[in-house]
């Protein structure tokens, strides 16, 4: 099995950097291959909504803009599963996110039932690497969880959500052992 491991902080050492590895961990303990992806490492522009705002994107099922966006778009139908880990700022995913999966859902969010879908039905873990306080890690979350009922159009019944778990700089020490346990289990299809 071939997960995705989308990190989005600035922060090479950080929080979020030690969930993508703990991850990364429980997957290949699971035999299973890491593709890791660092979003602050690409060259990703803002969503230009195209076409008065509908995007030509929903057609093509591809974005027309020249950078590194549609190589990682493509690898998302490569892969089985995700793990997606954000640093929570301001109660919310973290910029390099944001921008990454304002793109991704246009691409994907297509109600066509003849379009393939690179996301959909695939298991996916969400995880918020917060602060010390850990306020606004639920609402983190919470937008994830959006962010992935859209990417599966919807189909709230059945879609293959795995997890949401929330780490904070308090409860680290235990927390990463819970992602890459939950990665593990991901994998092994448990
Ligand atoms: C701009 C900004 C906003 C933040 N907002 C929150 C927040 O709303 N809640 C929280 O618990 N921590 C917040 N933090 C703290 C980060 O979530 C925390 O430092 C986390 O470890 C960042 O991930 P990193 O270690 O990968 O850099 C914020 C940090 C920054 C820089």
């Amino acid at each position: 099995m071939k997960i995705m491991v989308i990190t989005s902080s600035p922060n090479k050492e950080g929080l979020t950097e030690s969930c993508g590895a703990a991850a990364k961990k429980g997957i290949e303990e699971g035999n299973g291959e890491a593709v890791m992806v660092r979003l602050n490492d690409l060259n990703i522009l803002s969503c230009q909504a195209c076409d008065q705002g509908w995007g030509t994107c929903l057609q093509e099922d591809k974005c027309k803009l020249n950078d590194d966006f549609e190589k990682i778009h493509q690898l998302t139908g490569e892969v089985d599963g995700f793990v997606v880990v954000t640093p929570v700022y301001w109660w919310d995913m973290s910029e390099s996110a944001k921008t990454f999966f304002d793109r991704l859902r246009r691409c994907e969010s297509s109600f066509d039932p003849n379009k393939t879908n690179k996301i959909q039905n695939k298991p996916f873990i969400c995880v918020a690497a917060a602060g010390g306080t850990g306020n606004g890690t639920i609402s983190c979350l919470s937008n994830m969880e959006k962010l992935f009922l859209h990417l599966n159009k919807l189909d709230y019944k059945n879609i293959t959500n795995f997890d949401y778990i929330g780490v904070t700089q308090r409860n680290r020490s235990y927390m990463l052992d819970a992602v890459q346990a939950s990665a593990l289990r991901m994998v092994k299809g448990e």
